[in-house]
């Protein structure tokens, strides 16, 4: 009989969903000490956060997150707020006791970041952000040939994270459907947003950023504000392109914008390496593309690695050979990895500490911008 872990959500949106998707499959795919237990949702309108309730199988609401970090049947608080909160209610529930599952990124800057691990170290919890993207098995693929040393000496990585819903001068900013655009609550645009994501992956592939150089654009200077109703400057990134130095020696370019027309959710990586290369698309996302130089020379050329094996990363879990899964399944993955961190007493990688690196690539990416200077990680 496995043992109840007791969730309590904060945020029933985009992922509030994911997660709670995730909790309630976990179990049926991987046999694991623990079960997630979906005690309690917290948002503030009771109403929709009763119906969300009711629609995934929590047992009870909250329309204060501070009473939710309170509760004594809760033991985990899953973040799924906007960023602006992650700090406080990371805070509130270390002080509390509880893990964390915090959803990325961190927080809204660094020295955030910093207060959030010092917390839940001081705590001596669990902890982990949801990276998600670490956990596609054909990411994790990528990450397992990149150890092996198989791609040799790296000399080039490079990443997009391209989408076009901003477009439109028409859009508002802020309030509750649109508080990506507005600085105060997301810290800043596709940086913190789009940019994490590829900036924790390329950290965990190909090591540490010492150095980088960036530019960033806001397209449109002025959009409405959802909350005040007045037309009112636009304080995020729309746009931004950097480069960057590795610790390994190797060169990084990486691009996000919400004005790539077509793109709607474009990610993509690539590494470079003396013996090999490594390819990976978000729209294919269980395709790995492999370029192996040592292969036989009228031979030579990329293979296409459908990850889809009983001995690719993660997929004895699912169907049969063959069949593919998704990205809902990345979330399955982060807490079945999660539930088995806690058996084996280690940490949940990335952790509050590991992601901290991320918020700070982030930083130097938005000062060079702002100084038009190289910044130092
Ligand atoms: N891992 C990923 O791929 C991924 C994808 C999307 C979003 N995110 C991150 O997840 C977080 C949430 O994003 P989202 O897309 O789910 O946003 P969302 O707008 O869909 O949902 C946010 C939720 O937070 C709730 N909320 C806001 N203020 C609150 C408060 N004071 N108390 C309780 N609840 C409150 C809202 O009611 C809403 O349910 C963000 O940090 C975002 O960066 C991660």
């Amino acid at each position: 009989m496995s043992k109840p872990l007791n969730i309590g959500l904060v945020g029933y949106g985009f992922m509030g969903r994911t997660h709670s998707n995730a909790y309630r499959k976990v179990n049926n795919f991987f046999e694991l000490e623990y079960h997630p237990v979906l005690k309690a949702v917290c948002a503030r309108d009771q109403a929709k956060c009763q119906a969300f309730a009711d629609t995934w199988g929590y047992e009870s609401t909250e329309t204060d997150w501070r009473k939710l970090v309170e509760r004594k049947d809760i033991d985990a608080i899953d973040i799924c707020t906007p960023n602006n909160l992650h700090k406080d209610i990371a805070l509130a529930a270390a002080a509390n006791g509880k893990m964390i599952l915090c959803e990325k990124p961190l927080s809204m800057n660094t020295a955030e970041g910093e207060e959030m691990a010092a917390a839940v170290e001081k705590a001596g919890v669990a902890n982990t952000v949801w990276y998600n993207y670490r956990r596609v098995p054909a990411v994790t693929l990528a990450k397992q040939i990149i150890d092996s040393g198989r791609l040799g000496k790296i000399f080039h990585y490079r990443a997009n994270f391209l989408q076009d819903w901003t477009i439109s001068a028409d859009l508002p900013q802020g309030g509750a459907a649109l508080w990506r655009l507005d600085a105060a609550v997301a810290g800043s645009g596709v940086t913190g947003d789009l940019l994490a994501h590829c900036i924790d992956t390329a950290l965990w592939l190909n090591g540490g950023i010492s150095t980088v150089n960036a530019m960033t654009e806001t397209f449109i200077k002025e959009r409405k504000h959802t909350l005040t109703g007045k037309v009112e400057k636009v304080s995020i990134d729309d746009a931004c392109a950097f480069m960057c130095r590795f610790d390994n020696g190797s060169l990084g370019l990486f691009e996000s914008t919400r004005y790539a027309r077509g793109h709607k959710a474009l990610y993509t990586l690539e590494i470079n390496g003396e013996n090999g290369s490594l390819k990976w698309d978000l729209h294919d996302l269980h395709r790995l593309q492999f370029f192996d130089y040592k292969d036989e020379g009228i031979l030579r050329g990329w293979r296409s690695i459908h990850v889809s094996d009983s001995d690719h990363p993660y997929m004895k879990h699912w169907w049969v050979p063959g069949l593919q899964i998704g990205y809902e399944h990345t979330f399955v993955h982060q807490v079945a990895d999660f539930l088995q961190s806690l058996s084996d007493k280690k940490p949940c990688s990335p952790t509050f500490r590991e992601s901290i690196e991320t918020q700070k690539v982030v930083d130097a990416v938005l000062g060079s911008a702002k100084s038009n200077l190289w910044s130092s990680v």
